[in-house]
């Protein structure tokens, strides 16, 4: 089976085509419970690799210490556990070929690389009692916020603005290809600023994208849970900036997907 999962800091996303998909990316330790309250679609008792804990909305009611590592690189075990939960979850079979996605500021060869390393292969997870076998036969790492310029259509230069909980992608197409030079990473988000207004975050954001070589005239697309609080505030310094069609939030893991096929068709 395709699928693509964007492992975000705040929300999973899961695609394959047909059904799209996610759940709250935190995950926290186990606990034994009296009361077996049922808290949320996504209540997730995980056993990895010879570790148990809880999950998804599992985790933000019962564990002590939810979390969900942020940061401008996907290379770690979590975010391992947020794609194997997808899979479990969402995927049919059990043989998988996947794109996942990494922030441009880390999307390297060597960051890939330990990527793919810790996802190919053979996974056993075992969630709220089933134990299911994981076969991840191929993966790919895609960079997340310009691979959402894919979604919107024509060429000449595309910008692309992806507002998420830890990081803020910005990303340049040139004639549908992808720009380095006009992509770069914010190292903050909507989660890891405390307080901030939006249109105090907006003026960051936008002094951020100026600095990288971006006019003020360009066609810039946002995109991202955070895009339409960060909106309005934005046209200030962007005029004709517009919101990508459909779910901002599943921008990327539909890009992703369009990809995946490409690669994997
Ligand atoms: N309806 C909404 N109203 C306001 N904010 C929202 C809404 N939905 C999501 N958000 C905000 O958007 C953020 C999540 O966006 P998104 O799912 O794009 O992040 P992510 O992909 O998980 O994170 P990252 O890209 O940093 O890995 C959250 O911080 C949340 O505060
Ligand atoms: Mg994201």
């Amino acid at each position: 089976m395709i699928s693509a999962i964007d492992a975000g800091n705040y929300q999973t996303k899961f695609y394959d085509g047909k059904q799209m998909r996610s759940f709250p990316s935190l995950i926290g330790e186990y606990r034994d419970r009296n009361l077996r309250q049922q808290h949320g679609d996504y209540d997730f008792d995980w056993q990895y690799g010879g570790q148990r804990g809880f999950a998804g909305t599992l985790a933000m009611y019962e564990s002590e210490c939810a979390d969900s590592r942020k940061g401008e690189t996907k290379a770690h075990p979590d975010a391992r556990l947020r794609v194997l939960l997808a899979l479990h979850r969402f995927a049919e079979g059990t043989e998988h070929q996947i794109i996942v996605g990494q922030p441009i500021s880390t999307h390297q060869e060597t960051e890939k690389a330990a990527i793919k390393e810790m996802l190919c292969g053979r996974h056993e997870l075992t969630v709220n009692g089933q134990r299911k076998l994981i076969v991840i036969r191929r993966c790919e790492v895609a960079a997340e916020g310009v691979a959402a310029g894919l979604l919107v259509p024509g060429g000449g230069i595309i910008r692309i603005i992806d507002v998420g909980s830890g990081t803020v992608n910005f990303g340049t197409l040139i004639d549908r290809r992808f720009n380095d030079r006009g992509s770069f990473t914010l190292g903050t988000g909507m989660e890891t600023l405390r307080s901030v207004q939006p249109s105090d975050f907006a003026r960051q954001i936008a002094l951020r994208a100026l600095a990288g070589g971006w006019l003020g005239t360009d066609k810039v697309f946002i995109c991202g849970g955070g895009a339409e609080v960060i909106l309005e505030s934005l046209r200030a310094y962007f005029p004709g900036v517009l919101m990508i069609e459909g779910d901002a939030s599943f921008a990327n893991v539909k890009a992703f997907y369009l990809i995946a096929r490409k690669v994997y068709g």
